[in-house]
């Protein structure tokens, strides 16, 4: 069918909102003439000069790519590279091409970048071993070997707590030891129940069952008066998920200890559910549909170089915080194909954090969601 002439800008705005690819193009003074809804999701909705600046700054091989098309009108492309975002790492493939009118006008640089880590999460699950190099942990292996003497420490400490009398401060310094013990254990569970996708139930689960277990395991339901307030912007009629409900239970459950552990004695937490217009991945012939869930906090947020850590092992600022809970979490989110990440809370009355997680639907319930809903 002929397309008519007139609705043609319309139409290419539609294509551009509906790629899942990020598009940005900039004029020759690095000015943002254009960008599609993708390039928000990935770059944040502020995407305005600055952040032009702060994201060339950080990618050098993207500044090269760009510098190339603005001074010699090349074009480029990088089909693996790491592109560090304020509070990421992403993997993308990225391609830069001179923009130029029918005339052969020189307007500037289209930049397209395309976020690999749905696929990454879904290589992650293919292939365990690989995924477990790439974070640097060796996590299984490591978990195993140090098993074993933590329960030779925490029984002879049980012993010799035994030995003393009860007021004793040798007692005392059991207990630490046996604190102590118990904590690593529980991280090495946390590591390992990441370390096997095999362990992973894939099964159709709600969203908000699962937030609402969270909750509560969270101490944040029922609601306490004069302390942390959850508001919950549920969109009842989502799909369920595909995925393990316990693990997926300890993945909010971490998210809402931060939160917590940011906001103080009393604030609020904002959850909101949706539907994720964003992202879909092709998995043979099949669109994967995913939802989204945000858990915004009024915290105090957090410096661009926290933020830049976010996400690396053992990073922490909590005096007992063991830097894992982010990792494992995320890791535990990418096995189920799916993806979480932070960036500073744009919303209104929330100063703090959000930390956006995307879960792909179970296949039976896309069908049961009303097109209206999808964006
Ligand atoms: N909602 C938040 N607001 C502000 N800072 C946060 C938030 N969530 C996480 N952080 C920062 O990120 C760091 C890492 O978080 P992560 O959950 O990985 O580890 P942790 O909370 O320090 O320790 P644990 O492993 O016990 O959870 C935290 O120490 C904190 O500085
Ligand atoms: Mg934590």
């Amino acid at each position: 069918m002929p397309l008519k002439r007139q609705p043609n800008l319309k139409l290419w705005r539609d294509v551009l909102d509906s790629l899942n690819d990020a598009v940005v193009v900039l004029s020759p003074r690095l000015d943002i003439v254009l960008k599609n809804p993708a390039a928000e999701a990935l770059l944040g909705s502020q995407v305005n000069r600055g952040l032009v600046d702060s994201l060339l700054g950080r990618n050098p091989w993207l500044e090269g790519m760009v510098h190339d098309c603005l001074e010699k009108r090349q074009e480029s492309s990088c089909a693996d590279a790491k592109l560090a975002l304020a509070g990421q790492d992403l993997a993308v493939r990225a391609e830069v091409a001179p923009l130029l009118t029918q005339t052969g006008q020189f307007k500037g640089a289209v930049v397209l970048l395309h976020d690999l880590s749905h696929q990454r999460g879904v290589e992650l699950v293919a292939n365990g071993a690989d995924s477990e190099r790439r974070m640097g942990l060796s996590p299984s292996g490591l978990a195993h070997e140090i098993k074993n003497p933590l329960t030779g420490i925490k029984g002879a400490a049980e012993l010799l707590a035994g030995l003393f009398a009860p007021d004793h401060r040798g007692r005392q310094y059991c207990g630490l030891i046996m604190d102590g013990v118990s904590r690593i254990t529980e991280l090495v569970e946390q590591v390992l129940s990441v370390s096997g996708p095999q362990r992973l139930k894939k099964q159709p689960v709600n969203i908000h069952m699962v937030l609402h277990r969270a909750l509560r395991m969270a101490g944040l339901f029922p609601p306490v008066e004069g302390a942390i307030r959850v508001e919950q912007v549920f969109d009842p009629s989502l799909p369920d998920v595909l995925g393990d409900a316990a693990a997926l239970e300890r993945v909010f459950l971490n998210l809402f200890r931060n939160a917590i552990e940011a906001i103080g004695p009393s604030g609020t937490i904002r959850l909101r559910t949706q539907m994720e217009s964003k992202f879909r991945l092709r998995m043979g012939h099949e669109q994967r549909r995913f939802l989204r869930v945000e858990v915004i906090d009024s915290g105090p947020g957090m410096t661009p170089d926290q933020q830049a850590q976010l996400f690396t092992p053992f990073f922490t600022t909590k005096p007992s915080g063991s830097g894992l809970g982010l990792v494992l979490s995320q890791r535990m989110v990418a096995l189920h194909d799916g993806k979480l990440w932070a960036e500073p809370s744009e919303e209104a009355g929330l100063t703090g954090m959000t930390f956006k997680v995307t879960l792909p639907l179970a296949v039976g319930s896309q069908s049961n969601y009303g097109e209206s809903g999808i964006a």
